[in-house]
């Protein structure tokens, strides 16, 4: 009998840990190279070792043994596949001891393709929620349940009351591996989504039917207005409580968040020191209320309300359902928030970037005494013949950067050289000649700018090896730096410089031809001449039309 009841009471408080803690999550964010950008601080203690893991390093050999494939990452980069899911790996800790791992990976923006991915990490290991602990738990309850109806026999001859104990028992832990399997759907609920709303509507949901009350209500706070606003409220007969903004410290709501403690009304009929007058329970003819507060990483950010039109009388497993729900919606709210703020701020990294690279532009245009027109003519000449080319807007963005700052290492080059009013000297012309290589020492160390360095370190090179710094030839040379060499020589000549006048259209792109094979790629010249010219005769005055 006392063995039996050791194992129920073992077995009830794993369960009671498995419940207590219900959820470990960690991201790493990928770029479009799979290459990681940025590791979620507590992804140490989520994945154990992560000396591999770290900015720079891509994923397939960070994680070789789960990510070994770039398959099935690039389909999902593409959104040919919508995510998936590696469950219960396990992993050896440093310290030796064993953890489980589920690895699912989505597209950070899936309105984006190829823009980057989001790897979620999440330690099951205290959980045993994944369905091989889960079945591991069927096993262990059916074990007990034969240990339990043997004891039965012993158990007939003895008192009548242990009997209905242990039965009691048994329910008890049927119960909560109902309501784990219940939090398990919650915890996949909230992974299947970035929407707030979606993922809180599940737990409210869940919470209803498992608690078994009538009205199940969470709100979210709102730090800047002090308020907790109303995302989800079920069973509530009144329209206001779905649309529910309640300030910090007012009524039961407001009062839980701003105390972080919660306010439990089994009975409100029998309590004194409850506001009876209070207006969620008067409105919605409450006689029982709970308000307990969501709070995450040690931040308030909201309350689960939930109420009962008769009163409750709630055991311990109820009310350690309740709290492990609560724990679970404000993981939910702080993790969707994490992800909204890791968007926000790489959009706002993004348009940094460009205002930096559209501010040095300028900056080289206004040295150089170049038009602005000038750069923006070539950039954007350029950018349409790659499109034409079939390159990727991701490639298209990178020739962008590179044609805005295509001669950035000019820098390089002194004043007296550069303006110079007069053909170039030998000594000169062989300082010019290195601004290729300044711009890819400038640029090299910008992780953000190396892929954009093809044009402004290769824009000198020519097809037929002849060209600089480094001689390339022929397709050795970025397809970008091919048809932008093509685009710069055309404005340039186009243009008046200190030391000549700019050459009329038609002469310029007679010698762009003239210079097919040689100077240029062929086939930068023949998509040059055709979106440019419309391929018409060199004699048809149309071709003075430009873009
Ligand atoms: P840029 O003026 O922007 O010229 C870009 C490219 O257009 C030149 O690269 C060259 O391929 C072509 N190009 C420009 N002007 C002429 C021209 O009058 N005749 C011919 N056939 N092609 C021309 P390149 O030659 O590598 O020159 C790179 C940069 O060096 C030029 O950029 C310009 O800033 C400077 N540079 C080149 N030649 C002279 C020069 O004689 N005097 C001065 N002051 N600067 C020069
Ligand atoms: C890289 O460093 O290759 C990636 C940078 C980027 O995608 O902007
Ligand atoms: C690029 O220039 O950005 C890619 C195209 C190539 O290098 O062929
Ligand atoms: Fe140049
Ligand atoms: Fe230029």
């Amino acid at each position: 009998m006392d063995d039996h009841n050791s194992v129920t009471l073992k077995f009830e408080a794993r369960l009671a840990q498995v419940a207590s803690e219900l959820y470990d999550l960690a991201y790493i964010q990928v770029d479009a190279n799979l290459s990681i950008v940025r590791v979620s601080p507590n992804l140490l203690s989520v994945l154990g070792n992560t000396d591999q893991v770290a900015a720079g390093i891509r994923l397939t050999d960070a994680l070789d043994e789960f990510f070994g494939s770039e398959q099935t990452l690039r389909s999902i980069l593409h959104n040919e596949l919508p995510s998936f899911k590696i469950e219960n790996i396990n992993r050896a800790r440093p310290d030796g001891s064993l953890h489980y791992l589920t690895f699912h990976v989505l597209p950070l923006d899936p309105d984006q393709t190829g823009s980057a991915l989001l790897v979620v990490v999440e330690d099951v290991t205290r959980f045993g929620l994944t369905e091989q602990n889960l079945l591991q738990k069927r096993n262990e309850l059916s074990i007990l349940q034969g240990a339990l109806s043997s004891a039965n026999a012993e158990l007939d001859r003895r008192v009548e009351q242990r009997t209905a104990e242990l039965v009691e028992a048994k329910q008890k832990i049927e119960l909560q591996l109902f309501r784990l399997q219940a939090l398990r759907e919650n915890d996949h609920a909230i992974l299947g989504t970035t929407d707030l709303r979606v993922a809180l509507r599940a737990i409210a949901e869940q919470a209803k039917s498992q608690l078994s009350v009538d009205l199940m209500s969470i709100l979210v706070f709102n730090p800047p207005l002090l308020t907790l606003e109303t995302v989800v409220a079920l069973g509530a007969q009144s329209l206001d409580l779905q649309t529910a903004r309640v300030n910090l410290g007012e009524s039961m709501i407001g009062r839980a968040a701003l105390d972080r403690r919660t306010l439990s009304f089994p009975d409100l009929t029998e309590s004194i020191a409850i506001p009876q007058d209070d207006p969620w329970a008067q409105i919605e003819n409450l006689q029982a209320c709970y308000s307990v507060p969501l709070i995450a990483k040690g931040n308030i950010v909201g309350v689960l309300f939930l109420g009962h039109r008769s009163w409750l009388r709630p055991n311990q497993e109820w009310l350690d359902f309740l709290e492990s729900l609560a724990g679970q919606a404000a993981m939910a709210i702080e993790s969707i928030r994490a992800f909204e703020d890791l968007q926000r701020s790489n959009y706002e990294l993004a348009l940094a970037y460009n205002r930096t690279i559209e501010g040095w532009s300028r900056a080289l245009d206004l040295r150089d005494r170049e038009t602005k027109s000038h750069t923006s003519r070539v950039t954007e000449t350029t950018m349409m013949l790659v499109r034409m080319a079939g390159m990727t807007e991701k490639e298209i963005m990178h020739v962008k950067h590179g044609a805005l700052l295509h001669d950035i290492g000019k820098v390089g080059i002194p004043d007296s050289i550069l303006l110079r009013e007069d053909k170039l000297t030998d000594d000169q012309w062989e300082i010019m000649r290195r601004h290729p290589v300044y711009a890819y020492e400038m640029l090299f160390p910008i992780e953000y700018l190396r892929p954009a360095l093809d044009i402004p370190y290769c824009h000198h090179e020519r097809w037929d090896g002849s060209g600089y710094p480094r001689g390339l030839k022929g397709e050795e040379i970025p397809l970008a730096a091919r048809i932008f060499a093509v685009v710069d020589v055309w404005d340039a000549l186009s243009s008046d410089r200190p030391y000549r006048q700019g050459w009329p259209a038609e002469k310029v792109y007679e010698y762009i031809r003239s210079q097919s094979g040689t100077h240029f790629d062929p086939q930068a010249v023949d998509l040059f001449l055709r979106v440019i010219t419309g391929e018409t005769p060199a004699s048809d005055p149309k071709i003075n039309n430009l873009p």
